[in-house]
């Protein structure tokens, strides 16, 4: 019988935390880590290029064209490395477009789950716990006031040298939170087994504190 790796599932809106905690949490344990917004940000990027961000099928035909890598933190297409151009509010705003097709996130499962490998995953996202690791042996769900995430996302995105505004930030994010709540598949719920964490007051550090504390717990190392 194979027995699973470990995988620690972390779900919430946008700028909620995940990618920090994701990163400290794989740090600490030696995990590896699944951002699988970078693969929806990639296929939003692509689709924007390809002028398909409204053709599910077709998009799906083409990106058997394309090859995704993902290597310590860097994302390429080809030998195109994407990384920074990705991580824009824009792009975000592609991802969550095309993130609504449902093939299109059937045909991204197994890649995702692909992640999984000993000794465990982090896997950061909107439907890990939900859809792609409904048995994650722990499972994460962040919350924080939109206030506090669009200041995270102007602190993060001024800091990589882009040209943003608060208050239009706070509107990208909100639109981007509706269109990804609202939408039929995968949409952005807290699974029932999820543990809720508001880090609105949070610090980064409070906040890695107290998962490790609940995989200590749980005895997941
Ligand atoms: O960093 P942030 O939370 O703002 O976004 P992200 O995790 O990079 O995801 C970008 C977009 O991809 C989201 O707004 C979702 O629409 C979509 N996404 C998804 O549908 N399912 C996932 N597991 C991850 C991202």
């Amino acid at each position: 019988m194979t027995v699973l790796s470990k995988v620690i599932a972390i779900d919430g809106p946008s700028a909620s935390g995940k990618g920090t905690l994701a990163l400290n949490l794989a740090n600490e344990l030696g995990w590896a880590v699944l951002d699988s917004g970078a693969i929806y940000r990639l296929i939003g990027l692509l689709a924007d290029r390809l002028d398909l961000l409204d053709k599910e099928e077709e998009l799906i035909a083409r990106l058997r064209q394309f090859n995704f890598r993902f290597e310590g933190g860097r994302c390429y297409i080809d030998d195109e490395n994407v990384t920074e151009k990705i991580r824009t509010e824009e792009v975000g705003k592609m991802a969550s477009t095309i993130a609504t097709f449902r093939e299109l996130r059937k045909a991204v499962l197994e890649l995702q789950r692909g992640f999984r490998r000993p000794p465990g995953l982090i896997a950061d996202g909107r439907d890990m716990g939900t859809v792609v690791f409904p048995d994650a042996d722990l499972k994460i769900f962040l919350e924080a006031s939109a206030d506090a995430r669009a200041k995270r996302r102007y602190n993060e995105l001024k800091n990589k040298g882009f040209d943003v505004t608060l208050p239009l930030l706070l509107d990208q994010i909100l639109e981007r939170d509706k269109r990804d709540t609202e939408r039929s598949v995968a949409p952005l719920i807290p699974a029932s087994d999820s543990i809720l964490i508001d880090t609105s007051d949070l610090s980064i550090a409070g906040m890695t504190k107290r998962v490790l504390g609940l995989v200590a717990e749980k005895d997941l190392v």
